[in-house]
C-alpha cells in the first residue's frame, strides 16, 4: 500500500485531448496574466499534483492559516505560501468571479485562473513567519520584497507545461513516481531534496538511509535558485555521473523536483517533505540547515520544526548529522559516530568549492567524487 498523498487525494488539474484544445482556444478571448518562471512552476506543481491537497493559488484563509499557524484554513499542515502576486493596476484589471489566462513571458497559456479572491498582504510579517527575517538580504525575502502587493486566488487549470525537454528522462508526475514504485516493489522510499551537487556527505547520508528502505528518489530541485548555486544542467549532468559509478541502480530513480527554491529552511523542509510524500516517498532526509541560506537558521533548526508534524504528515524524517570525512577513521562520520577531533574533518565552505572548480582545481575526494568534480569543472567554465 502506496502512501496517501496529503490530504487525501492526490490532485490533477491537468486538462487534456479534446477537452485541452477547447480550454486553449478558450482562453484566447480571456484577459490575460504573464507570469513569472516562479509562478508557472507552482502553477504546474499545483496542476500535476506536487502541491495535493491545494488545487489553485490560496485564498486568504489558507494563506492566513499558513503565514500564522502553518496550517490551511481546514487544519491540514501546510508550511509556505503558494500565491500569485500581482500589481495593484494588474489586480484592477480582473474581476473576482472571471477567468483569466495566465500566460509564460514566452507567449505560451500556461492556465487559467478562476479568480474567486483579491486580497491585500503584509510582506514584513510573511517575511518574519515564514522566512524567520526581514532581512532583504535574504534570497526568499527578497523575491518576497520584489513582487506585487496583491495576491489573486482561485483554483487553477494547467493547459501547458513548462519546458523540460533538457530532463525529459528524469521529468514524472507524482501519479508516475507512485506507480514506478508499485512496479518496482519499492515498500520504503526515501526522498532526498538538494539544490546541489551531490558531495560526499549527501552520498553518506543517502546511503545510510537506503540501508534501511528499499529505494531512493534523488529528487534534485531545478526551478528557480539563486545565481550563485550551480545551475541545473550542471548538476543534472553531476548527478548521473554519480549514480552510474557508486549507486546500485536497481536501487535508485533520479527524478527532477521542478519547483523554485525559496531558501526558507524549516519551513520549506515541511514544504518539501508534503511534495515528496506526494511523489509517493515514505521517508524523506533533512540533514543540517536544510534548504537554509547564510546564518539565518540554527544547523538543526529544521529539524527540530518537522519533528512537530512527523506524526500529522505520516511521512518519517531521517534526521542526519553534519556529515564529514574523518581521516583517522578514513571513513565518513558525524559527531555520533566518529570519536575524532575537528583538525582530522575534512570541510569546506560553499564559496571555497565553487572558487576551487572555477579554477579547474578537484575538491578533494573526502569532499567530492573525483567524476563528480570534472563534470562540475568543466560546467563551471562553460
Ligand atoms: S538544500 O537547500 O536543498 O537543503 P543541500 O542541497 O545542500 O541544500 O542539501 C540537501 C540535503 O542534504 C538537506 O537535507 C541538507 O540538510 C543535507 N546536507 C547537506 N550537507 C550536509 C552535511 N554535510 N551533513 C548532513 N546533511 C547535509
Amino acid at each position: 500500500m502506496l502512501i496517501k498523498p496529503h490530504g487525501g487525494v492526490l490532485v490533477n488539474r491537468e486538462v487534456k485531448g479534446k477537452e485541452r484544445e477547447t480550454a486553449v482556444s478558450q482562453a484566447e478571448s480571456l484577459k490575460s496574466l504573464q507570469l513569472s518562471a516562479w509562478a508557472i512552476s507552482d502553477l504546474e506543481l499545483i496542476g500535476i499534483g506536487g502541491f495535493s491537497p491545494l488545487t489553485g493559488f490560496m485564498s486568504q484563509a489558507d494563506y492566513e492559516g499558513v503565514v500564522h499557524n502553518t496550517r490551511l484554513a481546514d487544519g491540514t499542515v501546510w508550511s509556505i505560501p503558494i500565491t500569485l502576486a500581482v500589481t495593484i493596476e494588474q489586480a484592477n484589471q480582473y474581476q473576482v468571479g472571471e477567468t483569466i489566462a495566465l500566460q509564460g513571458e514566452d507567449g505560451v497559456v500556461y492556465g487559467t485562473l478562476q479568480v474567486e479572491e483579491k486580497y491585500n498582504y503584509d510582506k514584513k510579517l510573511e517575511a518574519e513567519k515564514v522566512y524567520g527575517t526581514t532581512d532583504e538580504a535574504h534570497a526568499g525575502v527578497q523575491k518576497l520584497y520584489e513582487r506585487g502587493d496583491v495576491y489573486l486566488a482561485g483554483p487553477i487549470t494547467l493547459l501547458n507545461r513548462p519546458d523540460h525537454s533538457d530532463f525529459a528522462d528524469f521529468y514524472m508526475d507524482p501519479a508516475e513516481t507512485r506507480q514506478m514504485f508499485a512496479d518496482l516493489g519499492w515498500k520504503t522510499i526515501v526522498g532526498f531534496q538538494t539544490r546541489n551537487p551531490v558531495h560526499r556527505a549527501h552520498e553518506y547520508i543517502q546511503k545510510c538511509a537506503l540501508e534501511a528502505v528499499d529505494g531512493l528518489l534523488l529528487n534534485p530541485l531545478v526551478g528557480e535558485t539563486k545565481s550563485d548555486d550551480i545551475s541545473a544542467e550542471v548538476r543534472m549532468e553531476s548527478y548521473q555521473v554519480i549514480l552510474k559509478h557508486y549507486y546500485p541502480a536497481d536501487r535508485t530513480r533520479l527524478v527532477i523536483y521542478p519547483a523554485a527554491m525559496r531558501y526558507a529552511g524549516p519551513k520549506e523542509a515541511i514544504l518539501h517533505a508534503i511534495v515528496r510524500k506526494n511523489y509517493g516517498c515514505t521517508h524523506f532526509i533533512v540533514g543540517r540547515d536544510h534548504a537554509g541560506v547564510g546564518d539565518y537558521y540554527g544547523t538543526y533548526e529544521a529539524q527540530e520544526f518537522v519533528t512537530q508534524f512527523e506524526d500529522e504528515l505520516g511521512i518519517q524524517f531521517f534526521k542526519f548529522e553534519h556529515a564529514f570525512f574523518c581521516t583517522e577513521c578514513g571513513n565518513m562520520g558525524s559527531a555520533k559516530t566518529c570519536p575524532h577531533d575537528k583538525q582530522f574533518h575534512v570541510h569546506l565552505s560553499g564559496t571555497k568549492v565553487r572558487e576551487m572548480l572555477r579554477n579547474g582545481q578537484k575538491p578533494p575526494k573526502e569532499f567530492s567524487r573525483p567524476e563528480v568534480a570534472e563534470v562540475l569543472i568543466r560546467g563551471m567554465q562553460d
